[in-house]
């Protein structure tokens, strides 16, 4: 490893979602999912990281950590917990833990919905119902009026492809449908739902911080590479690009709807993004051939590839590919709104971090405008099905005591994100030493 330096303005932050750590709510789809008994460990978000009443704690490890911003999100079953009915309590208790935030210096970019739902939304047909575009413009307005002097950074949509191929064609995740016309009648709705938020949000902006105001997605993207170059993995390859990425990207960034979603531009050609959200995770190898029903095509991994221990490749230059690629098609700035590695023992997030901000800097010194890196995530915490079992903290969360504990690699990102380099210092001192954890790992964690 060698040092190296990112330019000055570049912020580092981590990203988090409420869902995945506040705990104690149970009007929300997780929740209810994990009721059924969905989960793979059997565990509920109900516990999570109890953040909900340890906001203060975990905004001080931010500034231990030396952060300069920071991802969360805000749960609409808490803010909006009966259809039009909303929580003064919840927005207010979102208001002092920005206001914390703030005081830290840490800035927030405030994703509105993260993967997870209220449950009178979903019991209404959630996102197959047209009406889920202006319910979510009445929450955004809500949310918006209420932080908008706070936050001037906002995410409409976390991931929404993830979402609707888990929710709707792998029936994985709520509402649990294997229905490819579902996917697209939420595709539309969703994209819709972006559009509506996004103008509604620099509506009451314009008001409320003299037009500073800034929203986006975060998207995403994977890399699909065809297994061979024979045709039809190349074929195959491209269509896994256009339903999982470009449906969406086009349809909420220029106002577009693609075929199968629809045609057209419902809300009139446009550009509804003002930075370009970036959620890089891994690559998948993909080749032409019937996979479970409905889906098409196969996907593995990359053979011999590293991976990480839910089994992703750990694919660095991809984090590069991604960006180009997007950089190329929408010309402005970009925020790396998530990049992480599920690793149990902490023996290579450290690894990681540097390699994917070895990325990062080529692109800075190509001229490419990547001005942000949150890294998923500040503690461990509740990894969707999978549960606990996943590891993408930088800091260790006993469950059970609710106690953190930073890693050598929280260590480590807090010396990258306080300097704006990887320094001599900062590699001498971590790159090589044993992970500190094993304290947290237990039988039954
Ligand atoms: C999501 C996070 C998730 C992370 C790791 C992203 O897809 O936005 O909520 O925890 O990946 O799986």
């Amino acid at each position: 490893m060698e040092p190296f330096k990112l330019p000055d303005d570049f912020l580092f932050g981590t990203a988090t979602s409420s869902l995945q750590i506040e705990g104690g709510d149970r009007n929300n789809t997780w929740y209810m999912w994990a009721d059924l008994g969905r989960i793979k460990d059997k565990s509920s978000p109900e516990t999570a990281c109890d953040h909900w009443n340890r906001t203060d704690e975990d905004a001080e490890l931010m500034k231990k950590m030396n952060q300069q911003v920071y991802r969360m999100s805000l749960e609409w079953s808490r803010i909006e917990p009966k259809k039009g009915s909303f929580s003064q309590e919840a927005i207010l208790h979102y208001r002092d833990e920005i206001k914390k935030l703030l005081s830290y210096g840490i800035r927030p970019l405030v994703t509105l919905h993260h993967f997870s739902n209220p449950l009178w939304f979903e019991d209404g047909q959630g996102w197959l119902n047209p009406e889920s575009v202006s319910l979510f413009e009445r929450y955004t307005e809500y949310a918006v009026r209420n932080l908008g002097d706070l936050v001037t950074e906002w995410i409409t949509v976390n991931e929404p492809n993830v979402m609707l191929v888990n929710g709707y064609v792998t029936g994985l995740w709520p509402p649990g449908m294997k229905n490819i016309m579902g996917f697209l009648k939420a595709s539309r709705h969703l994209i819709c739902a972006h559009i509506r938020s996004y103008k509604k949000i620099h509506e009451i902006g314009l008001n409320m911080n003299s037009g500073e105001t800034r929203v986006g997605v975060a998207n995403h993207i994977r890399i699909f590479d065809p297994k061979t170059p024979k045709l039809k993995d190349r074929l195959t390859a491209g269509l896994y690009d256009h339903l999982f990425h470009d449906l969406l990207i086009r349809g909420m960034h220029e106002g577009k709807l693609l075929f199968p979603v629809g045609s057209g531009y419902p809300y009139g050609q446009g550009k509804y993004y003002d930075f370009f959200g970036i959620n890089y995770y891994s690559r998948d190898i993909v080749s032409f051939g019937f996979g479970d029903k409905p889906m098409i095509g196969r996907i593995e991994v990359k053979e011999g590839a590293e991976t990480s221990d839910l089994g992703w490749e750990i694919y660095p230059e991809g984090l590069y590919r991604a960006i180009k690629k997007y950089h190329a098609v929408y010309d402005t700035e970009i925020f790396i709104t998530e990049n992480g590695i599920d690793d149990r023992k902490d023996d290579r997030r450290i690894k990681f971090i540097y390699d994917h901000l070895f990325q990062v800097k080529k692109l800075i010194d190509e001229g490419v405008n990547v001005s942000r890196y949150y890294h998923w995530t500040l503690t461990d915490n509740f990894e969707w099905l999978e549960g606990y079992v996943p590891k993408f903290g930088l800091v260790a969360l006993d469950l059970k005591k609710q106690t953190r504990k930073m890693k050598n690699s929280g260590l480590f990102y807090a010396g990258i994100s306080g300097e704006k380099q990887v320094s001599k210092n900062t590699i001498d001192k971590l790159s090589g030493k044993k992970h500190v954890i094993e304290y947290f790992i237990s039988e039954d964690d």
